[in-house]
Order: C-alpha cells, then sequence, then structure tokens
C-alpha cells in the first residue's frame, strides 16, 4: 500500500515537472518569434526609410546623408542656406525627435513663419514614412552619438 502511495506521488511529481518543463519552453520560444518578428520590422522600417530618403532627401542631403560640402561656409545661388549633414557630423542630433518630425514633415517655416530657405515641409509623407525616415537617419549616426541621443531627455 505505501509502494503504492509513493509510485502515486512520484507520477504525480513527473506529470507536474513534465508539464512545467513543456509550459516553459513554450514559452521561450513564443518570445524568441516574436523578437525575431520585431527586429523584421525594425529592419522593415528601415528600409521604408532608406528608400524614401533617396526620393526625397537625398538630392539636397546626399547620397550618404553628407550634407553639401558649401553648408557651414557660403549660401546657394539663391541666398539659401546649403544642406548640412544629417550624418551625425552636423547638428541635427541636437534636435529632439518631435522637432526633427516636424522640420521633415512642415519645414523650417513650422519654427520660423518667415523661412525662405530649401528645407520645405513634404505634406505627401504618411507619419509613418516620416518617422521611417527618421529611424533611418538615426540609424547612420555613429553609435556613440545614438547613446547620447537616447540618454537626452531635452533636446
Ligand atoms: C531642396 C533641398 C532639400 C531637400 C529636398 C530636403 N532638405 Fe532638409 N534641409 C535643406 C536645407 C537647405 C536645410 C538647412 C535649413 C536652412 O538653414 O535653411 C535642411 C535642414 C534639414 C534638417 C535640420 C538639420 C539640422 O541639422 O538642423 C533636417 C532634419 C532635414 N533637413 C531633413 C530632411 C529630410 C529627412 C528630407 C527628406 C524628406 C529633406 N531634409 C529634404 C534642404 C533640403
Amino acid at each position: 500500500m505505501k509502494k503504492i502511495l509513493i509510485l502515486f506521488i512520484i507520477i504525480i511529481l513527473l506529470l507536474v515537472g513534465g508539464y512545467f518543463l513543456l509550459f516553459q519552453s513554450k514559452h521561450s520560444e513564443e518570445e524568441i518569434v516574436t523578437s525575431s518578428a520585431s527586429l523584421e520590422e525594425v529592419s522593415a522600417q528601415l528600409e521604408l526609410g532608406k528608400a524614401l530618403y533617396y526620393t526625397h532627401c537625398a538630392s539636397c542631403h546626399g547620397d550618404n546623408l553628407q550634407g553639401q560640402p558649401k553648408w557651414k561656409t557660403s549660401l546657394d545661388e539663391d541666398g539659401h542656406n546649403y544642406a548640412p549633414p544629417l550624418n551625425g557630423t552636423g547638428h541635427t542630433w541636437h534636435h529632439s525627435e518631435e522637432q526633427l518630425y516636424n522640420i521633415i514633415r512642415y519645414g523650417l517655416k513650422f519654427y520660423n513663419e518667415n523661412y525662405e530657405g530649401k528645407m520645405q515641409g513634404n505634406d505627401k509623407l504618411s507619419d509613418e514614412d516620416v518617422w521611417s525616415i527618421l529611424a533611418y537617419i538615426k540609424s547612420v549616426w555613429p553609435e556613440s552619438i545614438q547613446k547620447k541621443y537616447k540618454t537626452m531627455t531635452k533636446h
């Protein structure tokens, strides 16, 4: 009788243990699936941002986000500023994400109603488009600047 009881307890323990193991491994599989899905989402967003950047921005800001050569020292033939680099060597990263969003979406006239320069808005871009371009731009910044940017609470 005692033996049967012990056997019974062992079986229960095995069942509980087995269930627990199964549940755990299922759980971690799910976690892996979710994190790789979000990685895919991130790279899809960067691809979209890159494509949009080349269509809408590269003509001024350059294929490598390097800006126009004389952006610091002179004005173009219309007396406007040249396009600055967006690759982290300029001051782009001193602006908050919200400011960058507004500049890209609405142009610099969002912050200066008398602005007449070349950085006009892009009303045709959707919200998602603008955030994708921004994600792409940030992905090009050196790691040290990306880290600094993340820790900046107020830009
Ligand atoms: C016709 C040329 C032109 C195009 C196209 C253009 N920009 Fe600009 N952009 C400029 C100029 C010029 C400035 C500098 C503003 C000034 O001082 O007049 C600027 C400024 C900026 C700034 C502020 C940078 C800083 O360091 O403060 C951002 C961000 C920016 N542009 C992003 C974009 C993005 C993203 C696109 C594409 C969606 C784009 N620009 C398309 C000319 C352009």
